[in-house]
C-alpha cells in the first residue's frame, strides 16, 4: 500500500489514480486545508475503486505513528504542502511549519515504522534564476527569493541529510516544472480556493468569465514576445513520473533528482495564442509591470528522468490546455454560448 499525502490536492489525486489504475493500494492523507472529500469521491469514480482516506495533518506525529501501524505502507509519495508564494510572504512561519517541519515530521515517523521509500514534490523554484537553459539537476539550486521556494529547498536539504545518514533510505526528488492540465475524463483538475497566483488557473477563470481581464506580469522581458517562459507539463505525465520514480526506487537506494518537465518553454503570450485556438474563446488581456520574483526563462532539461526512468512527458501544450478547459467547463460551468463549450470537450 501507499501512501499519498496531500492526496486530495491537485497533484495527490492525479498520482493517486494512476497509482490505483496500476493496481496498488493507496491510502490518501490530507487535512483538507486546501481541498475537499469532494475529490476523493470523484478519485474513486475515476478509478473503479475507492482509496483509503485518513483526514489527519502530516505535522501530527500521533497521526503518522497511527497509519503506520494500522496500514501496510511500503512507500510514500509526499504532496502535502502550502503553495502559495505571495501568502508564504505574507505567512511565512505556516511555509516553514507544514512544508519543513511537515517533512521533518513524515520522515520521523517512517523510519520509526521501517518505511525507507519516499518519492517528494519538490520545485523548479529551488534553482533559482538559473543562468544556464534549459537547467539540467546537475545546475546548482539557487536561492529562492520567496518563503515558499526556501521551504522546498529547506525540505530538499533535510532529506538529503537523512539519507546520507542511512543507507537504508531511497529518496526521489521530484522537481515540477509548470504542472498543468486535467485528468483527461474532465473529472479531475485542479481547484483554486482563493484569487489563482498561477497562470493557467487564472486564465481558466477569465476565459469562464468569471474574472474580467488576465494581466500578463512583464511585456520587457529579454525573450522573443517580452513576456515570460515556462515549461508546462500535463499533470498526468507528472503523475506517470512519479510511478517510474517508484519503480525505480524499489530497486535503488539513496537520493535521486529529477526533472519533471517536457524541455520545451512557452511565453505566456503562447500560451495564451494556443488556449484560444483550441478552445475557441477569445481571453481578455491587460499589460502590466513584472511580478516581483519572477524570472524571464525556466524549462527543463528533462533528459535525466529519460534516461534513468524512461519518461518523457507525452501530452503537448494544446492537450494541456484542452483538458484544462474541459475540467473548467464541466465542473465550473458559467460561460455562454454553452455550444463553445461543448465544441472544446467534443474536441477533446
Ligand atoms: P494542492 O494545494 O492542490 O495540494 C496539496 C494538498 O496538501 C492539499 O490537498 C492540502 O489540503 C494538503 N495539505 C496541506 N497541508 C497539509 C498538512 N499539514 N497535512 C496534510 N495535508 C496537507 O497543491 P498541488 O498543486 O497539488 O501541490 C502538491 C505539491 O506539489 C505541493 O507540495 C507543492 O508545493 C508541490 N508543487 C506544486 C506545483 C504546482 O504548480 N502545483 C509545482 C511544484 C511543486
Ligand atoms: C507563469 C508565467 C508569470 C499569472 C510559480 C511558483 C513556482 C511553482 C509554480 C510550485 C510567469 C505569468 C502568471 C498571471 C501572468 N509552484 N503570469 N499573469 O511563476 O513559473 O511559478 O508556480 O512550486 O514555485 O513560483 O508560475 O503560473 O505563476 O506564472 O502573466 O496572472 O505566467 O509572470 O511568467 P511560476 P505562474
Amino acid at each position: 500500500m501507499i501512501l499519498v499525502t496531500g492526496g486530495a490536492g491537485y497533484i495527490g489525486a492525479h498520482v493517486a489514480v494512476e497509482l490505483m489504475n496500476r493496481g496498488d493500494a493507496v491510502l490518501i492523507l490530507d487535512n483538507l486545508c486546501n481541498s475537499s472529500r469532494t475529490t476523493v469521491q470523484r478519485i474513486a469514480k475515476v478509478v473503479g475503486r475507492e482509496p483509503g482516506f485518513i483526514h489527519a495533518d502530516v505535522r501530527n506525529r500521533r497521526a503518522l505513528d497511527n497509519v503506520f501501524k494500522e496500514y501496510p505502507i511500503e512507500a510514500v509519495v509526499h504532496c502535502a504542502g502550502l503553495k502559495a508564494v505571495g501568502e508564504s510572504v505574507r505567512e511565512p512561519l505556516r511555509y516553514f511549519e507544514t512544508n519543513v517541519s511537515g517533512s521533518v515530521t513524515l520522515c520521523q515517523a517512517m523510519a520509526d515504522a521501517g518505511v525507507f521509500k519516499l518519492v517528494f514534490s519538490s520545485s523548479a523554484t529551488v534553482y533559482g534564476d538559473c543562468a544556464q537553459m534549459p537547467i539540467a539537476e546537475t545546475c546548482p539550486t539557487g536561492q529562492p527569493t520567496n518563503p515558499y521556494g526556501q521551504s522546498k529547498l529547506m525540505a530538499e536539504h533535510v532529506m538529503r541529510s537523512m539519507a546520507a545518514s542511512d543507507g537504508r533510505w531511497s529518496v526521489g526528488l521530484l522537481r515540477y516544472f509548470n504542472p498543468i492540465g486535467a485528468h483527461f475524463s474532465g473529472q479531475l483538475g485542479e481547484t483554486p480556493t482563493q484569487t489563482p497566483n498561477n497562470l493557467l488557473p487564472y486564465l481558466l477563470q477569465v476565459a469562464n468569465r468569471e474574472r474580467d481581464v488576465l494581466r500578463i506580469f512583464g511585456s520587457d522581458y529579454p525573450t522573443p514576445d517580452g513576456t515570460g517562459i515556462r515549461d508546462y507539463v500535463h499533470v498526468m505525465d507528472l503523475a506517470e513520473g512519479h510511478l517510474r520514480a517508484m519503480e525505480f526506487l524499489r530497486e535503488q537506494t539513496g537520493v535521486h533528482i529529477w526533472n519533471l518537465g517536457t524541455g520545451r518553454g512557452y511565453s505566456v503570450l503562447e500560451v495564451v495564442s494556443a488556449f484560444e485556438r483550441v478552445t475557441g474563446v477569445t481571453v481578455p488581456l491587460a499589460f502590466e509591470p513584472r511580478r516581483p520574483g519572477d524570472i524571464a526563462r525556466c524549462w527543463a532539461d528533462p533528459g535525466k528522468a529519460a534516461g534513468q526512468l524512461g519518461w518523457t512527458a507525452r501530452h503537448g501544450l494544446e492537450r494541456m490546455l484542452q483538458d484544462a478547459w474541459r475540467w473548467q467547463c464541466l465542473n465550473f460551468p458559467r460561460i455562454e454560448p454553452r455550444e463553445v463549450v461543448l465544441r472544446s470537450i467534443e474536441q477533446g
